[in-house]
């Protein structure tokens, strides 16, 4: 039977081939920065400039990069899904916007968006090309000091969690692409899909560490087997 209802995770795997670096390969991102100082509340309150630097960097490098064939397979899946009355749910843990470029439009981005600047102190959240630093003025409440990135730190929580959750119970397949698997909650939604009976897929470069629990896998570079993956899928439509 062709599934009607899908979620797919994805993780900085399917950004790879894109130029995006992953974070635990060996020329991740982990292996240059201390996740410590860059990626937690503690970190920004310690040295908030480093922090900017960091993540301006990383919106810089934005333009500098456009989706694969992988976004774009996802992308596809999607409209095609819904032209025949289902429903596809991406959900990203990645902060780039290259589903989005892609043609992904169903989309949660769990670990907020490198584009956009979110304001500490009265929670204006709205997009954003440049570069943010402590000088930094909010244009909703005019107070300085409290612009952010707009992404989740560890020891926060992610977004769209219900949204997320709820998708995946009511789904007959869930797709993990391009993930490890080591940071939860997104590394727990495949035993979420298994205990509601969903049926699982990995695609992914190499096992992941959830790899046991996925009924079906294929592992190789994003670029061939989603575009490959999702032409089976919509053949079968
Ligand atoms: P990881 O770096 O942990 O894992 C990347 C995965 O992508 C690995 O399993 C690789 O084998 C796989 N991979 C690499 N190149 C690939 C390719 N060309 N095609 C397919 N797969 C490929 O990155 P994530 O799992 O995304 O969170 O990490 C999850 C979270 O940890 C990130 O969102 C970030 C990070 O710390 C925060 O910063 C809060």
């Amino acid at each position: 039977m062709s599934p009607k209802n899908i979620v797919v995770l994805t993780g900085s795997g399917v950004s790879a081939e894109s130029g995006v670096a992953t974070f635990r390969d060996a020329d991740g991102v982990w292996a240059k920065y201390d996740y410590r100082e860059v990626a937690t509340p503690e970190g920004f309150a310690a040295n908030p400039a480093l922090v900017h630097e960091f993540y301006n960097n990383r919106r810089r490098g934005l333009s500098g990069v456009s989706p694969n064939a992988a976004h774009f397979a996802l992308g596809k899946l999607e409209a095609g899904i819904e032209k025949s009355g289902g429903q596809l749910t991406l959900v990203t843990q990645n902060v780039d916007d290259l589903h989005e470029r892609g043609g992904s439009k169903n989309l949660l981005h769990m670990h907020g968006e490198l584009s956009k600047s979110e304001c500490a102190v009265c929670g204006d959240v709205r997009k954003c090309d440049g570069d943010l630093s402590v000088e930094s003025i909010c244009v909703a409440c005019s107070q300085p000091g409290g612009m952010r990135p707009h992404v989740v730190w560890f020891g926060e929580m992610p977004r769209f969690m219900d949204e997320a959750l709820d998708a995946i119970a009511a789904a007959d397949l869930f797709i993990s692409v391009g993930t490890s698997g080591s940071v939860y909650p997104a590394a727990g939604f495949v035993a979420d899909a298994r205990s509601a009976g969903v049926a699982a897929t990995e695609l992914n470069l190499e096992p992941s560490e959830n790899a046991h629990l996925f009924t079906d896998s294929r592992y190789g570079p994003a670029t061939e087997i989603v575009p490959a993956w999702v032409g089976e899928v919509l053949n079968a439509h």
